[in-house]
């Protein structure tokens, strides 16, 4: 891509989204006892991707999640610059991390777009003795660019290549399905519920860049 002006550019940015859901209690304590339900009947819930999926339950916790998860979708696509139609599906499931549990680093391949919804997160660690920086049921995003802080000096933009949220109940996370993510693990004897989800475009040929 060539563009003219001059200036300093902002080049290959990764987008995004934090956002704490409005009057979240209600539906999120409803569906933390339906997630509770639905794995006493599947004890492989967390990891059986094969299982129904969660948005297509006709619920009003999940009615909820699934409209903010669309507007969200919406909001980004406006935000980034695009301002065509998209159509998408949302393919979800529940999580539930125990002591000890956690998710190694990964993507989401075949997806545009994927996100977590925060319902529990554990507010006390088990006085057990760990080093000094773990950040138990935490997230961390890694830049997309390897080897990018290198060469990094103090102030420069370039100096971290992880970014990292500690979760809170409402909160929702959605970021480009090629990033690169961690689920620090739980440490506590409280169990970490979330809803995890992708976001699957389905194809229009107008989506094709013109280059
Ligand atoms: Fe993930």
């Amino acid at each position: 891509m060539t563009d003219a002006a001059d200036g300093i550019l902002d080049l290959w940015p990764t987008k995004l989204v934090r956002r704490h859901l409005p009057d979240f209690e209600e539906p999120t304590q409803a569906m933390v006892k339906l997630i509770r339900d639905m794995e006493r009947v599947n004890k492989d819930l967390t990891t059986d991707y094969l299982a129904p999926d969660f948005f297509n339950k006709d619920e009003p916790s999940i009615n909820w999640l699934r409209e903010q998860v669309n507007a969200t979708v919406v909001d980004y696509l406006r935000a980034i610059g695009i301002d065509y139609d998209v159509r998408w599906s949302i393919q979800g499931w529940p999580n539930i991390n125990r002591l000890g549990d956690y998710h190694d680093a990964h993507n989401h391949p075949g997806s545009y777009l994927s996100g977590t919804y925060y319902l529990k997160v554990p507010t006390v660690k088990e006085p057990m003795r760990n080093r000094p920086d773990v950040r138990p049921s935490n997230i961390t995003f890694y830049d997309p660019r390897p080897g990018i802080n290198m060469n990094s000096i103090k102030g420069d933009p370039y100096v971290d290549p992880e970014f990292t949220v500690t979760p809170e109940p409402g909160l929702l996370m959605m970021w480009p399905a090629f990033l690169n993510h961690f689920i620090h693990p739980n440490l506590s004897k409280e169990t970490r519920v979330t809803v995890s989800f992708n976001i699957v475009l389905k194809w229009q040929d107008h989506y094709l860049p013109t280059q």
